[in-house]
């Protein structure tokens, strides 16, 4: 993958507590919603109003969303100076190894002492229906469920079809992630990139990148 060749790659455990410094720290993840095509225009949004001195990022991308991002946004995503990792599913299960000892962290678990905000954009319906139930296959729905939060925030923003996002499954889950104290970033009404047009585009870059500021105070 390109984001090898641009973000350093290593087979060294994960440890928050290594990583213990004065910026902020946000868990950024992307889901197989097709509005995964902004994250190079999303990052360079925050590179261009935050500083590599006051924010790190780490990405998590679902295997979904990583069919919206050609070689080349990963190049860029790699060269984005806020970027410092990307997780993939696999790395949950990347042991020194091969396999888990005592010794190996859990890296859903370190990534969620690390972080001092998650922010999901964009949710698709299916990560939306998981998290809601619990579900937790995969890195990011591991991360979602074993949320500390007393301790750090978790901002989404859905974007999905309009009649998924009218779909009389979608209120209630939504309403119960508002209860649990997420953020929803309430998707808006546009030509969708499929040509329906309704509710379901994701909200602004610059409304993503205004509430990170805000939940960072940076
Ligand atoms: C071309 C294409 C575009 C899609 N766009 C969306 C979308 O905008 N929103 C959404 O919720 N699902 C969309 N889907 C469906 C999701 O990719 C699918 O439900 C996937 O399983 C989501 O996986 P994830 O939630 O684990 O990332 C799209 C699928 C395809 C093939």
């Amino acid at each position: 993958m390109a984001t090898t060749q641009t973000i350093p790659q290593t087979t060294t455990p994960f440890l928050a507590s290594d990583h213990q410094d004065s910026k902020k720290h946000l868990l950024l993840a992307t889901t197989g919603s097709v509005a995964t095509i902004k994250l190079p225009q999303l990052l360079s949004a925050l590179s261009k109003t935050f500083s590599p001195e006051t924010l790190t990022i780490h990405l998590i991308l679902s295997p979904s969303s990583k069919n919206f991002l050609s070689p080349a946004d990963l190049c860029e995503i790699g060269a984005n100076p806020l970027v410092s990792r990307l997780w993939s599913d696999a790395d949950e299960w990347a042991f020194p190894s091969g396999v888990y000892t005592r010794e190996c962290p859990v890296l859903h678990i370190e990534l969620r002492k690390w972080a001092d905000l998650l922010v999901v954009a964009p949710l698709s319906a299916n990560t939306l229906s998981s998290v809601t139930v619990g579900r937790c296959d995969g890195l990011l729905l591991s991360v979602l469920r074993a949320w500390d939060w007393a301790r750090a925030g978790i901002v989404v923003a859905p974007a999905m079809n309009t009649l998924m996002w009218t779909h009389p499954v979608t209120s209630g889950q939504v309403e119960t992630l508002k209860a649990w104290g997420v953020e929803v970033l309430m998707p808006v009404s546009k030509v969708l990139a499929c040509g329906d047009e309704g509710v379901g585009g994701m909200v602004g870059v610059e409304v993503v990148v205004e509430t990170i500021g805000g939940r960072l105070r940076i």
